[in-house]
């Protein structure tokens, strides 16, 4: 077979990322925009963001989704958390990925998926989605003066931690957040140290980082942040949706969606590679060794 018919016999959207790898030499920087995804980044309005992230270690992205979608996502998180048999009974709402169009509909944002692929990378998976409703503090709670739990969230992984990013989140508020609505709390450019805090370092000085409904916070999986007091009242209603890159271990397991057809059937075009169905992990079986196409793929996207 000649060289030109199987370039040809490659679909265009991976000769997209081929070119890419070749323009970086296989050798992205941490942060770095590849060339394929460069354009979207421009259109998508993630230039400034993405720059203030690489600074600071956390972002806001404006105009994520309308209202709407927020209200109808606040419903299907406070729903399920009311339904929960388990200790955060009307607090959390666990395991959410697939349950609900709302959820994935956020999940698969054309501004998320760009904004995650420069930071953890073009195989990224779907990590952690979790649903939490915060209220009030009692009156006689403790001033916590600032955030509590102060961590990094590449928390089970050894420091250093790697120069390209493993751990990504999204901070999704439903209704928006404010520092006295409870908003997280980050410690600007504390994720160029890429380790844990020590227990001075978490009582440094945090800002709130303050978020209009529709729009969303994100932060770098080194940079230390916790929670913030709520002291008015009303809920702060969070989705926590986490990505990470290809060669890590999701913290939840999404796998079983794939085996599920009229799931995929109806499921947003994205949610496959979050799912991992292109990955070669545990695809060796006693009469063949790893899935080898799926090794290329894998290959190629880590390099993006
Ligand atoms: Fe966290």
């Amino acid at each position: 077979m000649s060289e030109a018919s199987d370039s040809a016999a490659i679909p265009q959207d991976i000769q997209q990322l081929m070119t890419s790898v070749a323009k970086s030499e296989g050798r992205l920087a941490p942060y770095g925009v590849s060339e394929h995804l460069a354009p979207r980044i421009e259109e998508l309005s993630l230039v400034e963001p993405l720059a203030h992230f690489q600074e600071y270690g956390y972002a806001v992205i404006e105009d994520v989704a309308p209202p709407e979608d927020m209200d109808a996502l606040r419903e299907v998180i406070h729903r399920i958390a009311d339904a929960s048999a388990g200790p955060g009974k009307g607090e959390l709402a666990p395991y959410l990925l697939g349950l609900d169009p709302a959820i994935d509909r956020i999940a698969t944002a054309p501004k998320l998926l760009a904004f995650a692929e420069v930071s953890v990378g073009n195989g990224m998976r779907a990590s952690q989605f979790l649903g939490s409703i915060k209220r009030q503090s009692a009156a006689d709670a403790p001033d916590t003066g600032g955030a509590a739990g102060i961590h990094a969230d590449q928390n089970w992984m050894p420091a250093p931690f790697p120069e390209h990013n493993c751990v990504v989140t999204f901070c999704v508020p439903c209704e928006g957040m404010t520092a006295e609505g409870g908003a997280t709390r980050v410690i600007p450019g504390s994720h160029i140290h890429r380790r844990h805090p020590t227990p001075s370092e978490s009582a440094g000085d945090s800002i709130a980082i303050e978020v209009d409904k529709g729009s969303v916070a994100v932060w770098d999986g080194s940079v230390w942040h916790g929670s913030g007091q709520r002291t008015i009242p009303g809920t702060r209603t969070v989705l926590h949706a986490t990505y990470q890159r290809l060669y890590t271990q999701p913290i939840d397991d999404y796998t079983y969606l794939l085996q599920d057809d009229d799931y995929m059937s109806s499921a947003p075009e994205a949610m496959r590679g979050l799912l991992g169905a292109d990955l070669f992990f545990g695809t060796a079986t006693r009469e063949h060794m790893v899935d080898l196409r799926k090794f290329g793929m894998s290959s190629l996207r880590s390099k993006l």
